[in-house]
C-alpha cells in the first residue's frame, strides 16, 4: 500500500470564534488534490477528502482501518450540493433539512450515480448532513466540493473531541489537521434513515429523536439497535455491527429501570462496584453530580449532572479515553433514562461496554 503513504501532518490551529480563510484555503487546496484533512464539527472530529474522488475517500479507510462496507457520511455546505448527491429528495427531507441545518442530524437518501461507491459502501443510499460549524463549513465551500468524513478516530475507538484528541490518534497519518479546540456537543450526529416508509432512527445522537419526531409530526421507527442493545443487522446499517467507542480497559453499565430513586439505585451500583472490589479489581465510576456522595471510597469520575444531560454526553468520550490513562482494570458506568441525550448515551455506553450490562431492579 506504498502509493497510500502520507506527507508529514501540518497542524493548523483556527480559532473558531473569527476563523482566519487563509489558513483554510490551505487545508481546501489538500481535499482539492485529494488528501486528507481532519477538521472540527460541532459534534466530533472528522476526517475528511474529496466525496467525489474515490481515490482520495479509499485512504480514508485505510488510514482508519475502517472496514470497507462501512459506508461515511458526506458533509455539504449548501443545499446545491445536495441535489448533486441525491436526484430524487422527498418533501420529508427537505423540511428537515429547512428545520435542522446546519445541525447534527444525518440523513440517509437515495444517492445519485456521481457519488462514488467507495462513499456508500455499495449501498443505492447516501449519509448527509450540513455541520455547524463555521470551521467546516467554511473548509466544505472553499474545497468546492461535498466532503466525506468518518468521526476521525481509528476504528473502534472513542471519537475525538478535541484537537488533542486527533493529534493523539492521527499525527502523520493524514495531511492536515485543523485543531480547533474542543467540539460543542461531543457526540456524533443523529441518523435517520428516510428511504423507507417510515422514518428509522439508525443512531440516537447529539439531537434528540423526540424533537425530529415532532417536527416531521410522524411515527419514527426506534430499533433495538439504536438503543445500543444489539447490533444492527447488516439491512438496517452496515457499519452499526462493529464494536464502537470503545476503551481498551473493560467497561460495565449498570441499569435500572427506574432511575427515580437515586439513592436506592446508586446504593445498587455501589454493591456492584464493591464486589468487584472485594476480589482485588481495581474499579473506576463513572457517576455523576447527584450520586457520587454515594460511593464513598470508591475512585470516582464525574460524567456531570442528571439535570444536564448535554453536558454529560459532551464529557462521555473524553472520559472513556481517560479510563485508559489511569491504573484500574475495570470501568464502570452508572446508566440514564433514555429520554432525549439519555438515549444517545445509552447508546454509547452500551456498546462501548461490548453490551456488558447489569440491569438491577
Ligand atoms: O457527527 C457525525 O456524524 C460525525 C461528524 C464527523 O460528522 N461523523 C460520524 O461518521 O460519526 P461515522 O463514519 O463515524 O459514522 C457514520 C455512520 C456509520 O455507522 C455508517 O454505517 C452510517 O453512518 N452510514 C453511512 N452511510 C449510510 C447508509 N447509506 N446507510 C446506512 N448507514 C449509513
Ligand atoms: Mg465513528
Amino acid at each position: 500500500m506504498r502509493e497510500l503513504a502520507v506527507k508529514p501532518t501540518k497542524v493548523i490551529e483556527i480559532d473558531p470564534s473569527s476563523p482566519k480563510t487563509e489558513y483554510i484555503l490551505e487545508a481546501a487546496r489538500v481535499i482539492k488534490e485529494g488528501g486528507l484533512v481532519i477538521f472540527p464539527t460541532e459534534t466530533v472530529y472528522g476526517l475528511g477528502a474529496d466525496a467525489l474522488n474515490s481515490l482520495a475517500v479509499r485512504k480514508i479507510f485505510y488510514v482508519k482501518n475502517r472496514p470497507l462496507d462501512n459506508p461515511l457520511i458526506v458533509h455539504i455546505s449548501n443545499l446545491d450540493q445536495l441535489e448533486i448527491l441525491s436526484s430524487d429528495l422527498s418533501e420529508d427531507v427537505c423540511r428537515l433539512a429547512e428545520k435542522f441545518w446546519p445541525g447534527p442530524l444525518t440523513v440517509i437518501i437515495r444517492k445519485s450515480e456521481k457519488v462514488p461507491d467507495e462513499v456508500s459502501a455499495g449501498l443505492e443510499t447516501i449519509a448527509v448532513r450540513m455541520p455547524a460549524h463555521p470551521v467546516a463549513l467554511k473548509l466544505i465551500e472553499l474545497s468546492e466540493t461535498p466532503i466525506a468524513a468518518p468521526s476521525a478516530n481509528p476504528a473502534g475507538r472513542p471519537s475525538p473531541t478535541s484537537g488533542e484528541h486527533v493529534k493523539r490518534d492521527m499525527m502523520g497519518k493524514v495531511d492536515v489537521i485543523i485543531d480547533s479546540g474542543e467540539t460543542l456537543f461531543g457526540v456524533e450526529s443523529t441518523i435517520i434513515d428516510m428511504t423507507r416508509n417510515l422514518p428509522v432512527l439508525l443512531r440516537p445522537g447529539a439531537l434528540p429523536v423526540e424533537e425530529v419526531q415532532r417536527m416531521l409530526n410522524k411515527e419514527i421507527i426506534i430499533p433495538e439497535s439504536a438503543r445500543g442493545l444489539i447490533e444492527a443487522s447488516e439491512a438496517i446499517a452496515p457499519g452499526m455491527k462493529y464494536r464502537h467507542y470503545a476503551p481498551s480497559k473493560p467497561l460495565h453499565v449498570v441499569e435500572t429501570r427506574d432511575y427515580g430513586n437515586l439513592e436506592r439505585y446508586s446504593l445498587e451500583v455501589f454493591k456492584h462496584v464493591k464486589g468487584l472490589i472485594d476480589k482485588g479489581v481495581k474499579v473506576v465510576l463513572l457517576s455523576t453530580v447527584e450520586t457520587t456522595q454515594y460511593y464513598r471510597g470508591v475512585k470516582t469520575l464525574n460524567l456531570g449532572s442528571r439535570k444536564n444531560l448535554f453536558e454529560v454526553a459532551r464529557n462521555l468520550y473524553k472520559l472513556l479515553r481517560e479510563i485508559d490513562e489511569l491504573d484500574i482494570d475495570i470501568a464502570v458506568s452508572e446508566g440514564f433514562e433514555e429520554k432525549g441525550l439519555g438515549l444517545t448515551i445509552m447508546n454509547r455506553l452500551r456498546k462501548a461496554s461490548g453490551y456488558n450490562i447489569i440491569t438491577i431492579n
